[in-house]
């Protein structure tokens, strides 16, 4: 993946969202809770593109260090949160590390890029989008979708923010 095109890939779902957002029957969840920081994610797929709506929660756990199957880029909508990235095979040591706020975007285009978020004050919420995955290794996970109450009020939050305020 080029360096750029995911970031504008996230830009062009950026402005889409209010359309992305009319039907809420066209998005599934996943509640994101066999690591750290838990994560309550919504997604649709749309080509070989998939759109992510995040609530990352706080945590007192040690954020999971992590690379990721896919080309991502991600924006911050509200909050806030610490990360630190590395490159390289297995688990690299970290090589940068701050903190990202509103506003924020960046993109992780090649496989071998590692990062963790960790909000610290309150959940942070972000759009991730993501490409085709790199590998296909079958997932020993078992995460199950949110429970309708939880769906809801992630997802009045992201109505809000694309379709009310604007
Ligand atoms: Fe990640």
């Amino acid at each position: 993946m080029k360096q750029g095109e995911m970031l504008s890939i996230l830009v062009g779902v950026l402005s889409d969202m209010p359309t992305l957002l009319q039907n809420k029957c066209d998005w599934k969840s996943l509640n994101i809770n066999d690591e750290f920081p838990n994560v309550d994610r919504i997604w649709r797929q749309i080509g070989n593109i998939r759109v992510n709506l995040h609530r990352i929660h706080t945590s007192k756990e040690k954020p999971l260090f992590h690379s990721h199957p896919w080309p991502s880029a991600m924006a911050i909508l509200k909050g806030e949160y610490e990360t630190a990235i590395g490159y390289g095979k297995e688990k690299p040591p970290i090589i940068y590390s701050g903190i990202f706020t509103t506003g924020t975007m960046y993109e992780m285009p090649d496989k071998d890029t590692w990062h963790y978020v960790m909000p610290f004050k309150e959940p942070c919420y972000t759009v991730m989008v993501t490409g085709l995955p790199w590998d296909i290794s079958p997932s020993n996970r078992t995460l199950v979708p949110l429970t309708d109450d939880t769906f809801d009020e992630v997802y009045s939050f992201f109505q809000q923010y694309f379709c009310k305020s604007r």
